[in-house]
């Protein structure tokens, strides 16, 4: 009987769903014109929607509006399409979130210095649209965190800041899933889990997200959705750590790794590939574990296995420094150290969270001089790339970006330690 009527309501909460639907002339308000807000903005608009991205960002803003795309993923055409036609417009000022039906959060929910949750930018956000939001809104945030933070950290401050009229307000939470730099997945096609506090604000914001993308998941709660994203970033964090584990017991038993993750790969089911690399970066993978470790401990649990991973990782930039200095010839007083690619993965300018500084401060603990090539990042931490003819005693791909052209690597037969697997076979070339 239980299983039967659970059936039941999910039919006509299908259906009631199918009966919800969005104007699309209507006004969405993006919080946080990112690497998650700004393709958002164009998946909206390209769905039908007059889109407002605000961003507290001034010069963000600013390059926005004068066509500039801050992230890869999106043109500059694209950009001044949507703004040209008056379906997009970035803005500073919180009270345009008034004229939308429906806003979403896109801000950064980073560690602080202890590498914990950090709220202070999505909690701002949400104090920042609280007096501006019109009653009968759906508000939805698509920033990552633990569960429990629509429920027990937004919702509150929107409730205590809204004004009177805001009597009826609906709320969501939809984690984003992007991958910069991905062709192949993006927003429209990558299924959208979506958790809501009441029935109305489910079908809302499953309305909402099936105007936008091809398939929408609708799961019981919030805590459902924050989690899930949590365990989705956490599978990868500890995959990686296994394998950068796994590859430091091979290599010291002169076994190649990477012909046993083929091997390995062979195998058509249970088994998924992971590779080693310098270590983990970006905005997510370092991060959302420690959302979920941070939780445990709130909860008087021990994520223990999480926390491991987390460390084998971080440990990795020193074990891929020693090995690089193990290939520079003895006598050398002060190698020198040429690092390409600085972003934390391939096709992005993003430096977020790089494990790169982590090797570069190791290379440079040791006494080696360092120097960095990336053609996608003009500055990193106040330093700027040297170009391929630098001349060094040791090259290390950490990341290999597109158009990294290394023939003059190659033609002054530099030692390169190749951490992404992508030169096996080259002469002077050593593999992780
Ligand atoms: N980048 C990714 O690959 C990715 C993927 C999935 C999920 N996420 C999650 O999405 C969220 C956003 O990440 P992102 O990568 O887009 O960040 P981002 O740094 O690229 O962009 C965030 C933008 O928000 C703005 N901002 C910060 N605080 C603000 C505030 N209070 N009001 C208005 N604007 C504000 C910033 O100026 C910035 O332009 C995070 O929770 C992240 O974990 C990111």
């Amino acid at each position: 009987m239980k299983d039967r009527s659970g059936v039941l309501s999910n039919l006509l909460s299908a259906v009631r769903i199918r009966h919800v639907s969005v104007k699309q002339s209507e006004v969405l308000a993006i919080i946080g014109q990112g690497y998650v807000g700004l393709p958002l903005a164009m998946a909206a608009v390209e769905a039908g929607w007059t889109v407002i991205g605000v961003d507290n960002f001034v010069a963000k803003v600013e390059l926005i509006n004068g066509g500039t795309s801050p992230v890869e993923d999106i043109s500059n055409e694209q950009l001044q399409a949507a703004i040209s036609n008056g379906t997009y417009k970035a803005t500073s000022d919180f009270s345009a979130v008034s004229q939308a039906s429906v806003i979403t959060i896109c801000v950064p929910t980073p560690l602080d210095e202890k590498r914990e949750p950090d709220l202070t930018l999505l909690r701002s956000a949400a104090a920042g649209i609280a007096p501006h939001v019109s009653n009968e809104t759906l508000v939805v945030s698509e920033s990552t965190s633990y569960p429990g933070t629509l429920r027990d950290v937004i919702i509150p401050i929107i409730d205590k800041l809204k004004s009177e009229k805001s009597k009826s307000l609906y709320f969501a939470c939809a984690p984003e899933r992007v991958n910069p730099g991905d062709t192949v997945w993006n927003q429209k096609n990558t299924p959208r889990l979506v958790g809501a506090i009441n029935d109305e604000s489910r079908s809302r914001a499953v309305a909402f997200y099936e105007s936008i993308c091809d398939a929408v998941v609708s799961v019981s709660t919030p805590e459902v959705a924050e989690a899930a994203k949590l365990l989705e970033n956490t599978f990868r964090l500890v995959n990686i750590a296994l394998i950068n584990e796994f590859t430091q017991l091979c290599s010291s038993n002169g076994i190649n790794v990477h012909d046993v993750i083929e091997a390995a790969s062979s195998k058509p089911y249970g088994y998924m590939p992971f590779k080693p690399g310098v270590g983990v970066g970006g905005h997510c993978i370092p991060v959302d574990p420690l959302y979920l470790t941070w939780w445990a401990r709130q909860n008087s649990n021990c994520a223990e296995f999480v926390e491991s991973a987390d460390l084998i990782n971080l440990r990795m930039p020193r074990y891929v420094a020693g090995r690089a200095l193990d290939l520079v010839s003895t006598g050398i007083k002060t190698p020198r150290v040429l690092i390409l690619g600085v972003a934390y993965k391939p096709g992005v300018g993003d430096v977020r969270e790089t494990p790169v500084s982590a090797l570069r401060d190791h290379l440079l603990a040791q006494g080696a001089e360092v120097a960095w090539h990336d053609p996608l990042v003009e500055v990193w931490e106040g330093s700027k790339p040297v170009d391929l003819k630098w001349d060094c005693d040791v090259a290390i791909l950490a990341t290999l970006q597109p158009e990294m052209n290394l023939a003059e690597l190659f033609s002054r037969e530099t030692k390169i330690l190749d951490c992404t697997n992508s030169l096996s076979g080259k002469a002077g070339v050593s593999l992780l």
